[in-house]
């Protein structure tokens, strides 16, 4: 199974499809104004690099999403190219390329990526070896323009420190096997699980952080667990030398690529500030923050120069940018994850602000008024909501068809589709999670109209179907067949076309 070009990763099994909000320009932007950096330029062109971009499915849905911008997006598994090509083609995107090509290819041969304005990597830091890594901050070093932005995102030391050995043993057991991935990573557990019961050390000493991590083992998707596992150069990082590496690239750290981050202090308890407070070298201190959290996952922001903001210039970005409510307007529970623990809020202004945007789409400067809040505590506020995805920003470029040609193609991927797919939602630049059966109702519905014939009734052409084929309706682990299935597909239908149907045009997915 072992053939060169993997370079000790697993790739027979291809990765789940996912899309990562953090990846957005808009989203780097604001994340990088918050912790006081210039943001890049993204209304005229910009050029954006995806490194390990999976199936694609964020690059695709950015490159939608942003006309404006010009996207490559390499990988170098060639089944994860091809599937992404592909969909790029059917939906015309000419605004994307991408590269079946590995990180060394990229650093041995200078011409094959331009410079860029942001390069990022998501779910790549911790699971390449060494080799790798360092390929990685070439790339930046040589592609990056000054004042770009780049993203990293890796599984964190301390948080993994007294599970890597099991990670270890899991690679290490699974290599013992024969089969595919899958099997070799199942019959690995199988062991583990089978040795548990003679209660190791290792197991009853650390159980209170390996618990979590073997529930996770028993309810995710194997394609996930076998990329967390079985990749020989599989390493958790402490933050203190990810951010000396990058600084290979003359990369800084940001901070937190999470705009909501930039408030993490407040809720910091006052005599763990005083500690921090002794501490000059940043890296000290997120070593510091890294184990009061116990932190198992960082998603890092880095500028390659990008000029100092101050609070003043950070309103004035702020100001002329519009808002968009994507969450319930009936909202009274406030609180919000950060890295250090959960935050709350005033309830009052949040809810002034819901309301407000329940209305329409607002600029933070007619925010201000219409609330009657001060600036600060409007943008906390605004970076708190948007931080948990609550409200968006408005994208208030000229629109493209693009976005509906893209959700054509995935929706057509309902078929094949067991977990929930993200769709682009071009008047807010960003996705919208479509469940299966939403996504088969969204691919009925566009194929209806494409065709110029409504359909009577898109829970009847469903039954219809999945009667012919023998299927039944498996619903969070629940079974529907005969008149439980057609009852369950009308009242689906129901809610579809009442709530999904207009928020999917409202948000320009459709
Ligand atoms: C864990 S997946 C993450 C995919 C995607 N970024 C996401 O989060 O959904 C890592 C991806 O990196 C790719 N990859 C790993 N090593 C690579 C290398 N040396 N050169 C190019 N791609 C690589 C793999 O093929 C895989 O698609």
């Amino acid at each position: 199974m072992s053939q060169s070009w993997m370079q000790g990763y697993t790739s027979d099994i291809e990765y789940t499809a996912g899309y990562y909000r953090e990846q957005e320009p808009a989203f780097l932007n604001l994340s990088a104004i918050m912790h006081g950096v210039e943001p890049v330029l993204i209304d005229k062109s910009f050029t954006y690099c995806e490194l390990g971009c999976g199936m694609g499915h964020t690059a695709l849905i950015m490159a939608a999403n942003y006309p404006q911008g010009k996207f490559i997006a390499v990988d170098f598994n060639p089944a994860h190219i091809s599937q992404a090509k592909r969909m790029a083609e059917e939906a015309g995107l000419d605004n994307i390329e991408f590269l079946e090509l590995s990180f060394e290819d990229l650093v041995n041969d200078y011409s094959l990526l331009p410079l860029c304005d942001f390069i990022t990597f998501h779910g790549i830091y911790t699971w390449v070896n060494d080799e790798n890594r360092q390929f990685l901050t070439d790339i930046c070093k040589q592609h990056l323009k000054s004042g770009g932005l780049v993203y990293n995102s890796y599984n964190a030391q301390p948080g993994w420190a007294a599970v890597a050995p099991l990670q270890k043993t899991l690679n290490l057991l699974s290599q013992q096997y024969s089969g595919n991935s899958l099997e070799r990573f199942s019959s690995a557990v199988g062991f583990i699980n089978e040795f548990r019961e003679l209660k190791p050390r290792y197991f009853e000493f650390n159980a209170t952080m390996l618990e979590p991590r073997l529930n996770n083992i028993k309810n995710s998707d194997p394609s996930y667990l076998v990329h967390e596992y079985l990749h020989e150069g599989w390493q958790a990082l402490y933050f203190s030398d990810v951010a000396k590496k990058m600084s290979q690239a003359k990369l800084d750290y940001v901070g937190l690529a999470n705009p909501a981050e930039a408030y993490s202090y407040t809720i910091i308890p006052d005599k763990f500030k005083q500690q921090l407070a002794k501490l000059e070298d940043f890296s000290a201190r997120e070593m510091i923050k890294d184990l009061a959290y116990n932190t198992s996952f960082r998603k890092d922001l880095y500028s390659r120069g990008g000029r100092r903001i101050d609070a003043q210039r950070q309103v004035q970005l702020l100001n002329s940018m519009s808002w968009v409510l994507t969450s319930s307007k009936e909202q009274s529970e406030f609180t919000f994850n950060l890295s250090v623990g959960e935050a709350t809020g005033n309830v009052e202004t949040y809810k002034k602000v819901i309301k407000a945007l329940a209305k329409k789409p607002l600029t933070t400067k007619e925010l201000e008024k219409a609330t009657k809040t001060p600036t600060s505590n409007l943008i906390q506020t605004l970076m708190f909501l948007y931080g948990s995805n609550k409200i968006s920003l408005k994208n208030n470029l000229k629109k493209t068809n693009n976005v509906s040609k893209l959700n054509k193609v995935l929706a057509a991927e309902s078929i094949n589709q067991r977990q929930a797919l993200a769709i682009a939602a071009g008047e807010i630049g960003t996705a919208m999670l479509l469940n299966p059966i939403e996504l088969a109702f969204l691919n009925h519905h566009l194929e209806s109209d494409s065709k110029g014939s409504k359909a009577t009734s898109i829970a009847e052409t469903m039954l219809e179907e999945l009667s012919s084929k023998g299927l039944s309706l498996t619903i969070s682990g629940k079974t529907y067949e005969g008149d439980k299935m057609k009852k369950h597909l009308k009242e689906m239908e129901k809610s579809w076309i009442n709530d999904t149907l207009p928020r999917m045009q409202e948000m320009g997915c459709v």
